[in-house]
């Protein structure tokens, strides 16, 4: 028979491959997305799927979700705003606030008995810069340091990496487990509050909730638009259009990607497993890559020779070296089983589908560049 589920920015990357899965599966869905301008300019996307039903509407209205929770057994949140810009105010308004209209719904209404599960879609990027060891003062590794965002001063200077507060040397990173919350920006704050806002509810009022924690997500429709959604995006419109991407930093900058289609397999686990109930999950790849090995990957993947530019640009509030420690997921049986090719090949097999004008390369870059977001370093 199946669940009736609600799934938030089900128009969305994450949203869209989880409602097809769960279609596939028998589960019946409605999927809430107000179809941000950000992520959709051009409307309801193609792959939106005609089985689910529609529901155009915004997460920060309560009324919103008074009308979407009703005769709803399971409630996927992965509608949100992420991206580097200024206006601080709608991460919380739309990531933490959103969240907590949920169970605020659910208990005035008296329908917290009637909800099954409720999973929330974290970040990596609430851990922030992760966990570090220095190994001149601490060489067995036994000792953690969770360096703080990096200080504008010192990358202008183009001083990328983290260094050891006793003895300065370059700090070396280690996999971050579930145990790290180090939120460095605005959008990982209020996806760490919306975290805390998801478990501490659930656990009050007795919905089960989960937390996954996801790291850079690959694949198909994943949004031209979306200046969040990253490297791929960034690399293979670059490569489309035949230009050299812009990389960031020095590219030894340290990322772990994950494939969509884990990601949904990830989703669809914790959804059946008691187990996972109040508990936060990485979900990530497994593999640590350079940004810059990662592009030569790209390059090697779709038989392009076209040679990054590697000016010294950053972006103001980005973190150094961040990779997910999974095992607490792997316990439950789950582990992500393709690779960043894999992913490349899918994506590429996706813009080439796509009529992608030029303007979806740009446009985020120059308006990151407009507020200040894209910095240079000074020589
Ligand atoms: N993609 C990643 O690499 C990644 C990594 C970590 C965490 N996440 C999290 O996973 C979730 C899904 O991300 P995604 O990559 O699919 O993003 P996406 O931008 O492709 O999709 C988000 C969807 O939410 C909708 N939306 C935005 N604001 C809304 C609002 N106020 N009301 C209703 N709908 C709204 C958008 O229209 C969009 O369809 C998000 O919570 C995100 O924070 C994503």
């Amino acid at each position: 028979m199946g669940y009736r589920i609600l799934v938030t920015g089900g128009a969305g990357f994450i949203g869209s491959h989880t409602v097809d899965a769960l279609i596939r599966q028998g589960h019946r869905v409605r999927v809430l997305d107000n179809l941000s301008k950000r992520v959709h300019p051009h409307g309801r996307p193609d792959h939106f799927n005609v089985k689910a039903q529609w529901m155009q509407a915004d997460v920060r209205e309560k009324g919103t979700w008074e009308e979407a929770l009703k005769g709803m057994d399971v409630v996927y949140h992965f509608a949100a705003y992420q991206d580097y810009m200024t206006d601080f105010s709608t991460f919380f308004h739309v990531n933490a606030v959103s969240t907590a209209l949920l169970y605020e719904v659910l208990v005035e209404k008296q329908m917290t008995g009637k909800i099954k599960k409720i999973i929330v879609a974290a970040s990596q990027a609430v851990m922030g810069e992760g966990r570090h060891y220095c190994p001149d003062c601490f060489p067995g590794g036994d000792h953690f340091i969770y360096p703080a965002i990096r200080p504008e001063a010192q990358l202008l200077k183009g001083a990328w990496d983290h260094r050891c507060p006793v003895c300065h040397r370059i700090l070396q990173w280690v996999p971050s487990d579930e145990s790290v919350v180090h939120p460095c920006n605005p959008y990982a704050l209020s996806k760490h509050s919306q975290e805390q806002i998801a478990l501490n509810l659930g656990n009050r009022y007795g919905i089960p909730t989960v937390v996954l924690r996801y790291s850079i997500v690959q694949g198909e429709r994943q949004s031209f638009f979306n200046a969040y959604s990253g490297a791929m995006r960034i690399f293979a419109l670059s490569l489309l259009f035949d230009t050299g991407p812009v990389i960031f930093e020095d590219g030894q900058q340290v990322r772990d990607f994950i494939n969509i289609q884990d990601v949904v397999e990830a989703n669809l686990l914790v959804l059946e497993s008691d187990a996972a109930n109040g508990c936060v999950f990485n979900v990530g790849g497994g593999v640590p890559w350079t940004v810059l090995d990662f592009y030569r990957e790209m390059q090697k993947t779709l038989n392009k020779d076209i040679e990054p530019r590697i000016p010294g640009c950053y972006r103001f509030g980005d973190t150094r070296h961040i990779v997910s420690d999974t095992s607490r997921l792997q316990a439950l049986g789950w582990s992500p089983r393709r690779t960043v090719k894999d992913s490349i090949e899918a994506y590429w097999a996706y813009i080439t589908r796509k009529k992608v004008q030029a303007d979806a390369l740009t446009l985020a870059q120059q308006q990151m560049k407009q507020m200040h977001v894209i910095r240079e370093m000074k020589t």
